[in-house]
């Protein structure tokens, strides 16, 4: 029996709950991955002890000569993994990492444009309710409702008009590749600096699929827990004459003491990054993502921008009768994980909207193929055009449940 089960069965019956919901089901939120049995075991070390406020070679604390290590070596290798000068491993996640760029340039009150909420943006990004939304002025830019792509046009002009100081590139819910030069001349041309939110694509551009925002961007943040498959956190990566100004942000500007222990997974992250294989499973996550959408289009759903050249994809239900919170409910019954989400020029509201968001990530860790993706996206189709008829819901949990057991999850038995 584990020490956790003796000490805390209560607790340690959930977390055995949650794994075999992990294990038995099909993940596809975009957002989520299975980091390794490697990166979950430095995550859970005794580094978790350590009080290390400020950096390698410079805390407020003794006895950091091993942490210093450590987090000199995460610090190496994100710039190694990604070509970078300079890089910030202590964000406690994605949004801290957005919070600590925007504190470095921006004074409250100023001005930056970034990419509409319910055009595939993030809550960072400048939503109302949002601490950026709040501090700073955000304006935003949005898709084309011709072909649901990133409106390059609108992006310039109303870089000219309102002469932001920032252009934030990135998104939680673009299913196309982003073109970070482009929004790099548009910043030029009107003098702003610019920061590319790459943390759902940081995967990808590790491995070399996805155009690097780091040659043209001042500043670039990240998470590493999505297609980059770390410990749940941010990162940030920035040019050598920018490194002191972010530092300051992260801490003490808004953080405490760093998470060694998430560092430490973050290293282990970035390493498995930098292998030949993690390069294969990147492009295998695009592959599966392009036969998924396939295979939904071919039953009837309708694709924004008509498919995806990335790890994840926005379905609108609504030509099936359904909403995307009915169709989340009854694919969760039936074992499939996914989360509700706007289409770009939704008619219906953000808690019940028309679509949701699919993402391979997942599964392909899990060393499902175009083959397996096929058989997912018959379920899907199954599910959803049954959403009330329990015994099939039933049924698909059933199968899936069966399936799963060939394709085990990294760190779960
Ligand atoms: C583009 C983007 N930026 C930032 C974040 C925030 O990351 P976190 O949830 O770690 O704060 C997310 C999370 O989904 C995201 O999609």
């Amino acid at each position: 029996m584990s020490l956790l089960a003796s000490a805390d069965p209560t607790l340690w019956a959930a977390i055995q709950q949650e794994a075999n919901r992990q294990r038995d089901g099909l993940e596809l939120i975009a957002s989520e991955n299975y980091t390794s049995a490697a990166v979950l075991e430095a995550a859970g070390t005794v580094l978790t002890n350590k009080y290390a406020e400020g950096y390698p070679g410079k805390r407020y604390y003794g006895g950091c000569e091993f942490v210093d290590v450590i987090e000199s070596l995460a610090r190496q290798r994100a710039c190694a993994l990604y070509g970078a000068e300079h890089a910030n491993v202590q964000p406690h996640s994605g949004s801290s990492a957005n919070m600590a760029v925007y504190l470095s340039i921006l004074q409250p009150g100023d001005t930056f444009l970034a990419q509409n909420l319910a055009h595939g943006g993030h809550l960072t990004h400048g939503m109302s309710l949002n601490f950026s939304g709040q501090l700073y002025k955000a304006v935003h830019y949005g898709v084309r409702e011709s072909d649901q792509r990133i409106d390059f046009d609108q992006v310039a002009s109303l870089a000219r008009e309102h002469k932001p100081k920032l252009i934030v590139a990135g998104a939680s819910a673009y299913p196309r590749e982003i073109d970070h030069a482009k929004f790099a001349q548009i910043a030029r041309d009107v003098g702003a600096l610019f920061m590319v939110d790459m943390a759902h694509y940081s995967g990808l551009v590790a491995a070399g699929i996805h155009n690097s925002p780091v040659p043209v961007a001042d500043f670039v943040t990240s998470t590493s827990h999505k297609t980059l498959r770390g410990p749940r956190a941010g990162f940030i990566l920035t040019k050598e004459a920018n490194a002191k100004l972010v530092d300051k942000s992260v801490f003490p500007g808004m953080q405490g003491g760093p998470l060694e222990h998430i560092i430490a997974a973050k290293a282990v992250c970035f390493l498995e990054a930098m292998q030949p294989a993690f390069k294969e499973y990147a492009r295998q996550i695009v592959a599966n993502a392009r036969t998924l959408a396939e295979t939904l289009i071919a039953g009837g759903l309708s694709l924004a921008t008509g498919g995806t050249d990335n790890h994840l994809m926005l379905a609108d239900v609504t030509p099936l009768g359904l909403s995307g919170a009915i169709a989340e409910k009854a694919l969760d019954h039936a074992g499939i994980t996914v989360n509700k989400n706007m289409i770009p020029f939704d008619k219906r509201k953000a808690l019940d909207p028309s679509g949701i968001r699919l993402g391979t990530p997942a599964l392909t860790t899990r060393g499902m193929k175009e083959a397996e993706m096929k058989k997912v996206g018959a379920w899907i189709l199954r599910v959803l055009k049954n959403t009330s008829d329990e015994a099939v819901l039933k049924t698909v949990r059933g199968e899936i449940a069966e399936f799963c057991r060939s394709f085990p999850v990294p760190g779960i038995e």
